[in-house]
């Protein structure tokens, strides 16, 4: 059997999945979508086929000729869903499969209109990354099986369907009070990327090849903060090469967004919480651009090699920063992750396998050892291929990778044969098999510094000798200075330590959601009593885990008020993604 991703059931000697014709009705009443996905294979085959399922109702299989296919679907695996085998009849080509999701589908969400911008309308998005794509379609459902598709969604009048696909047409649906919606996704896709959301949604051009989509009520605050797509979109072509996806928009997502973005292809999804009307956290819709390289055209074969997606795209987003803003930004990027990489290193322990590049998942749910180690420690070694090989030479290398590599997906060991055969002896120089097979962070890391880094870094190290900002120097500080002062003071101050920075920064207030979150946190550890209010409406605001998961931990950890985490949980758990929910239920659990 050559099925070689331990998250899947496909074996693709059984036959490989290349194309999709979706068909879907979405049901905003029942939590339902229901129609069929017809499959067609890269060769006419016969026998078993196993394709992954989560929760799907599978009314009916037949072949493209109307032959009904004998089908069985397997026991329910925590992690992994159903396998269902279908029978077919020598020679088939094509199979077309009747179903229905769950109202429990794990890649989706259904929104009450109550928890949408508008207050008018219900919504419903799609989050597939890493293996909930099989909750919304019957796939092999693994990075090692792309293919492309044709849907059609039908939805209610009052609702816009946006897919990451090129638009087709739009028109009445078959029902009255329907309208459906057609797209074509040309280019071959892991399923991880198939996404779409539906809700009141309109649209505004950045540029010749952007475009943001949001709520009515978002639009022109979402538009002036990523109004510099277009000059990221060419500086990430001049670090990769062309753009391959024609188009680069972008879907600002209602609050309760799990993550900061999501690579989707010609269709990136971001968190509302990147709305601080500076442009500060403009380093995500850059990271998520990245990902049209490194993630989308050359994608990790499993999960176990899911650094080769983040690890290149965290270097190719400070990458484009440094070309954009210069090598401060860079330094201060840089400082940001190692800080976040520290946490986690620390929270898993320095031999946990969990901090090796290179993870055997097997058996284990993607979302629950979810870190940023392949973020960071991954951007680490890429910084120290590209010091190691010089700036010229691994500008050409990663040109020569994307182009190699495009629409496929790879592994750690063939990227490595390559990266040998490309820039011989450069692995061996930076000992880059102890990066990826052990665990720990290596004393080979590289440093990035800067005067200011330096300079916040003595200020905030220096808290407890009494050190203090001035209050006016401090209120010109960039987001980006104050979330490296914040995350390098001690995680709990005495509470009048607390009060100063409030009287003096008016932290409390603070619009940036990193800066609030970042004092949130210290706030919590210190059980800084004025603050509680904000942390109570920050958790009931945001959906994003990378805020919740730490302030959850923080006030659950604090014994003054771990019981008010489980307050603020129990009130808000029904608005929270059913990802960030399961990822909170573990911490509230412990
Ligand atoms: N692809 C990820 C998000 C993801 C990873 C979703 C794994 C589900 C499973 C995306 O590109 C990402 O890394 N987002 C980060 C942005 C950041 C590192 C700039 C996030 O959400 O915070
Ligand atoms: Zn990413």
């Amino acid at each position: 059997m050559s099925c070689r991703d331990p998250h899947s059931y496909t074996d693709l000697d059984q036959g490989r999945v290349v194309h999709m014709d979706l068909d879907l009705n979405v049901d905003f009443d029942t939590h339902r979508m229901t129609g069929t996905a017809a499959l067609k294979l890269a060769a006419p085959v016969g026998g078993p086929l196993d394709l992954d399922t989560r929760d799907l109702d599978i009314n009916k299989v037949t072949t493209g000729d109307g032959a009904e296919v004998p089908f069985a679907l397997g026991e329910r695996d925590e992690v992994m869903g159903s396998r269902l085998r279908l029978q077919l009849p020598e020679g088939t080509q094509q199979v077309v499969i009747h179903y229905a999701t769950s109202p429990e589908a794990s890649a989706l969400q259904w929104l009450e209109p109550a928890q949408t911008d508008g207050k008018r309308h219900p919504y419903l998005f799609s989050q597939c990354q890493a293996i909930h794509a099989r909750s919304v379609i019957p796939a092999q459902d693994s990075p090692l099986a792309r293919f492309t598709f044709h849907a059609k969604m039908t939805v209610p009048e009052a609702l816009t369907v946006v897919m990451a696909a090129a638009p087709g047409e739009a028109g009445a649906g078959a029902e009255s009070g329907t309208r459906s919606f057609t797209f074509e996704m040309p280019q071959s896709i892991p399923p991880y990327l198939f996404a779409f959301a539906v809700g009141n949604i309109v649209s505004k051009d950045l540029g010749p090849r952007s475009r943001v989509y949001t709520e009515p009520e978002t639009l022109e605050k979402a538009a002036w903060e990523f109004a510099e797509v277009d000059g990221m979109l060419t500086a990430a072509e001049e670090v990769f090469g062309p753009y391959l996806w024609d188009r680069f928009d972008f879907l600002v997502m209602p609050a309760s967004f799990p993550y900061g973005g999501m690579e989707n292809p010609r269709l990136t999804f971001l968190t509302p919480t990147l709305l601080a009307g500076d442009r500060s956290l403009v380093n995500v819709l850059a990271h998520e651009l990245a990902h049209s390289w490194t993630g989308n055209l050359v994608t990790n074969a499993t999960i176990d090699d899911f650094w080769l997606n983040e690890g290149f795209t965290v270097w190719a987003e400070r990458r484009i920063l440094e070309n954009l803003e210069g090598e401060e930004a860079k330094a201060l990027g840089a400082a940001i992750g190692r800080n976040g990489l520290n946490e986690a290193l620390a929270e898993f322990g320095p031999d946990s396998p969990f901090t090796r590049l290179k993870t055997d998942g097997k058996g284990k749910d993607p979302d629950e050892f979810y870190s940023l180690v392949p973020y960071e420690k991954g951007f680490l070694l890429v910084s120290l291929f590209e010091q190691a090989a010089g700036r010229e030479k691994f500008d050409a290398f990663i040109k020569k990778y994307i182009d190699h590599f495009k629409f496929t997906s790879i592994t750690t060991e063939e990227f490595l044969e390559f990266l040998e055969q490309e820039l011989p002896g450069v692995a061996e120089q930076v000992d880059a098999k102890r990066w990826i097979y052990q665990s720990g962070l290596p004393d080979n890391a590289p440093q990035f510094t800067s005067a200011r880094l330096e300079m916040l870094q003595n200020l905030a190290r220096g808290w407890t000798d009494g050190l203090r900002p001035d209050p006016r120097e401090g209120a010109s500080w960039s987001p980006e200075d104050w979330q490296i002062f914040l995350q390098e003071l001690p995680r709990k101050l005495p509470l009048d330590d607390c009060a100063w920075l409030d009287e003096n920064f008016h932290l409390t207030e603070q619009g940036n959601a990193e800066i609030l979150c970042n004092w949130l946190i210290i706030a919590a550890n210190s059980g800084y009593e004025p603050a509680f209010d904000r942390i109570r409406s920050f958790l009931s605001e945001v959906g994003r885990m990378k805020y919740l998961k730490p302030l959850y931990s923080a006030l659950y950890g604090n014994e003054k008020t771990k019981t008010m985490a489980v307050e603020i949980f129990a009130d808000n758990a029904g608005s929270y993604h059913p990802i960030a929910r399961g990822g909170l239920e573990r911490i509230l659990a412990s």
